[in-house]
């Protein structure tokens, strides 16, 4: 297929996953509204449709909690193709949802189609901004428990990289409910078992889930209590890099004391990016707030801290020479985890498989500090992936075999965006 043809085919991808004014990341594996996916399905749209992209992101924030979270599942309408459900999570709000939230990638989306747009572009992010400054408030509020600025999970999904190995040690500590319902899978019917979390993560996920859902998902005995609470330098960064989008929004749409707000959320989020440094890994890791103990390898977010503007040159160095170091082990970069580290599993979904978002971020935060053969790399693999392979969810990086949920949105929607001049020059 032509490079035109997929661009076409990227573009089918996200009519036909819309089910109506929000997208599924693919059919029946994930049926409902996802947060982080919906983000990069805007991006997506917007390469052929900017209306359909704000309304993607409208949608989004229909399911904002009124404490200003905005939820990592919205069930806009019932399915049985996926476990759990809104019964499972209980969340009691109208659309029911999940009790938890995801990277918060909306506030640099909006900024980006506000880059690239017009005055309508500007009159829709002015609706959205008061909404994107309440989720970002709640991050800093909810997920910055000791208010030292490092960012935290209370669930490994609420990372979006669900079984990476960074949270096998947060994992391990955790005893499954002994009350815990029988539950039956459903991932597993449309994948692979090999591409998903294992048995006893999922008992472990539901325990978590568990326990939110019996505190009335009571945000403050969640942190105080709840049995998983581990900083995240993927959300970490990538809600510093939203603040700094967010920041450039409120100049335009806020008043003076947002700015200082947000001003403060980036002053306190740099100082405290160290951390999560893990001298020991080379890079930025995740480390359980609890014990203190830090994952012990390198995860694909690591580079995230470019994205960021974060870092010292001494680490910015460091990261550089770590990114070179894995893409020379493998024929497609960027690997979720280091495939030196024996928890590398080229197969299994975030414990080595490439995700086309993080390359376009990753790639971004690279050309953004000055490191363009690295960017170039990252971004040049990602289309290399599609027209090897089509629109996975996720690739191995060593054969570059599609993995998981196929006709995948944001595989699609990044396509779009990293071929957008092409896309543009075709459709004038
Ligand atoms: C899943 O079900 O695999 C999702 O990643 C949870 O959000």
């Amino acid at each position: 297929m032509s490079d035109t043809d997929l661009d076409e085919h990227a573009i089918g991808i996200l009519k036909a996953n819309d089910r109506g004014g929000y997208t599924v990341p693919t059919a029946r594996l994930y049926p409902f509204q996802w947060n982080w996916d919906s983000a990069f399905a805007a991006l997506g749209f917007a390469a052929f449709d900017r209306d359909r992209a704000w309304g993607e992101l409208d949608k989004l924030f229909q399911g904002q909690w009124a404490d200003g979270m905005v939820p990592h599942i919205i069930f806009w309408s019932p399915s049985t193709d996926y476990f759990p459900g809104p019964d499972v999570w209980a969340s009691g709000t109208e659309p029911p949802t999940s009790g938890i939230s995801q990277p918060p990638v909306a506030a640099s989306i909006v900024a980006e189609l506000v880059s690239t747009g017009d005055d309508s572009d500007l009159e829709r992010a002015s609706r959205l901004y008061p909404k994107l400054l309440a989720s970002h408030r709640w991050f800093h509020t909810h997920r910055d428990p000791e208010n030292r600025g490092v960012i935290a999970v209370v669930h490994p999904w609420e990372s979006g990289r669900d079984n990476c190995p960074d949270w096998d040690p947060a994992m391990d500590t955790i005893a499954v409910a002994p009350d815990l319902e029988t539950y039956q899978r459903r991932d597993t019917e449309h994948i692979g078992a090999d591409q998903r979390p294992s048995t006893a993560q999922y008992d472990r996920y539901l325990t978590i889930l568990t326990f939110g859902r019996n505190q009335g998902w009571d945000q403050q005995e969640i942190i105080r209590a709840g049995p998983f609470l581990v900083g995240d330098p993927g959300i970490h960064f990538i809600l510093l890099r939203a603040d700094r989008d967010l920041l450039g929004l409120a100049k335009r749409f806020g008043s003076g004391d947002d700015e200082r707000e947000i001003g403060g959320w980036i002053a306190r989020a740099e100082q405290a990016a160290d951390g999560l440094w893990n001298e020991e890994a080379g890079g930025f890791t995740a480390r359980d707030l609890r014990s203190g103990v830090f994952s012990s390898g390198l995860a694909s977010v690591s580079p995230l801290s470019l994205y960021a503007g974060a870092g010292s040159p001494g680490q910015r160095e460091r990261i550089a020479n770590e990114t070179r170091r894995i893409i020379e082990r493998v024929r497609f970069a960027l690997p979720s985890w280091d495939p030196d580290h024996p928890a590398f599993e080229q197969r299994r979904y975030w414990r080595g498989p490439v995700w086309l978002i993080m390359n376009y971020m990753i790639a971004r935060g690279f050309r953004e500090a000055g490191s363009p053969d690295v960017a170039d790399r990252i971004a040049d693999d990602a289309l290399r992936l599609v027209r090897q392979s089509g629109f996975f969810e996720y690739y191995c990086p060593m054969t570059g075999e599609g993995l998981g949920g196929g006709d995948f949105t944001w595989t699609a929607a990044v396509w779009l965006a990293l071929r957008g001049p092409e896309i543009a020059q075709g459709m004038s």
